[in-house]
């Protein structure tokens, strides 16, 4: 079957910074807590996700140690935890990844993130210029996996030196935990044909995605190397299209033109990404132009940085939207919604029938067929009535 053929790869999302119902209010806002975590992974893993992605950031709780707990509360679910080159040694990541995907047998997933915000980087003590830092990445790599995959490593580069590393116990997956990585940048794109297994973009629009997958196709194939490629979305689904708009306005009904503006400040002025830059430069912070392509909506870029368009609609509105990305090479979304927990259900219940995912944990028998049971409502299974 042809690659756009087969379903999607469905990952979800662990709002590890804090979840809630609006953007830009306090509003409904929902502060993380490890229970919390546990719900959205534990639904995640019966609703039929492959995975979860947990982000890196000064405001997020710490990305392996969040990935061990939720893998000790789930039974499928993989985790997609980044590695930041220069927060550590390339030596001490490999020892984490390993025992990560050792004690979720198997269920890790690593997202390279080389950083774009100064401040934070300049607070990890990283203050190489944009397109270094890709060198730099390119020797933390070539540490990292030679470690996993044969236990052993030596390197005198320009920025890191480790001599005669060992890494005593491997991983459980075979060669080691495969790479994704999401930037957008020339030097970026080289760096992805060399070393990543898929490719990730934040939700621009399908002409704009074909592009940089064509870069990074390029740069893999002047290489031997093949790229997988996936997408990361915000998703807005209820059970027409104007519902999904109306969500869609509600979700940014509390936010003010003054919280607009200062995120807008941050995003402009505090990073030299430029996968962050192409987000902004879809909207430039108005309100008036969130709908950068047909079903695809800017609100959130409004206020939050790194992924910030949503699919807005109906189940079959949006799949048809995943399908033009598909036709275009996507093979798996990284999807979130607000709140999580409940948007988890949503996507799943909505979306899933239509683009053809099954949930993890088949539904026991609803009855022995009774036609009322006392306290049935009209919900289905033994609440029926007149069957
Ligand atoms: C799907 C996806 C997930 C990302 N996750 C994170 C993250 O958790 N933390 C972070 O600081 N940056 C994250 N990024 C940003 C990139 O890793 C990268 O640092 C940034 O885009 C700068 O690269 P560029 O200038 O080449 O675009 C993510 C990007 C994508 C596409």
């Amino acid at each position: 079957m042809p690659a756009s053929d087969k379903p999607l790869d469905f990952l979800w999302f662990i709002p590890s910074s804090g979840d809630g119902a609006y953007l830009g209010s306090d509003l409904r806002a929902r502060p993380g807590d490890p229970d919390y975590f546990r719900q959205i992974a534990r639904a995640a893993d019966r609703l039929g996700y492959s995975g979860v992605l947990i982000p890196t950031s000064v405001a997020c709780e710490e990305s392996f140690i969040l990935a061990a707990d939720l893998a000790a509360h789930t039974e499928r679910l993989k985790f997609l935890v980044a590695v930041r080159p220069g927060t550590a040694s390339p030596a001490y990541y490999a020892r984490l990844a390993s025992t990560l995907d050792r004690l979720s047998r198997g269920r890790l997933l690593l997202n390279i993130v080389v950083g774009g915000n100064a401040q934070e980087l300049a607070g990890d003590g990283i203050f190489l210029p944009h397109d270094e830092r890709y060198t730099h990445a390119r020797e933390f790599f070539d540490v990292f996996n030679s470690l996993l995959e044969t236990g052993e490593a030596h390197l005198d580069g320009t920025h890191i030196r480790a001599h005669h590393a060992k890494l005593g116990l491997p991983p459980f997956q075979k060669p080691r935990p495969p790479l994704y990585f999401g930037s957008s940048s020339d030097a970026a794109h080289d760096f992805a044909g060399d070393y990543v297994e898929k490719y990730l973009t934040w939700g621009e629009p399908p002409a704009l995605v074909a592009e940089k997958i064509e870069a990074v196709r390029r740069a893999a194939r002047a290489k031997g190397r093949e790229v997988s490629f996936g997408i990361r979305l915000h998703f807005i689904l209820r059970e027409t299209d104007e519902e999904a708009w109306a969500a869609a306005d509600r979700l940014i009904s509390h936010l003010s033109d003054e919280t607009i503006s200062q995120a807008q400040e941050v995003q402009k002025n505090q990073s030299d990404s430029v996968g962050q830059e192409r987000m902004r430069r879809l909207h430039e912070g108005r309100r008036d132009r969130l709908e950068v392509s047909p079903n695809l909506w800017a609100g959130v870029g409004l206020v939050r940085s790194g992924a910030g368009t949503a699919l807005v609609g109906s189940p079959a509105t949006v799949a048809a939207r995943l399908r033009e990305y598909q036709e275009i090479g996507i093979d798996t979304v990284i999807a979130s919604g607000y709140p999580h927990l409940e948007e988890a259900y949503t996507v799943a219940e909505l979306l899933f029938p239509e683009i053809g995912l099954k949930p993890a944990v088949p539904p026991l028998r609803p009855s022995f067929g009774a036609a009322q049971v006392f306290g049935g409502g009209g919900h289905g299974g033994n609440m029926k009535t007149g069957t």
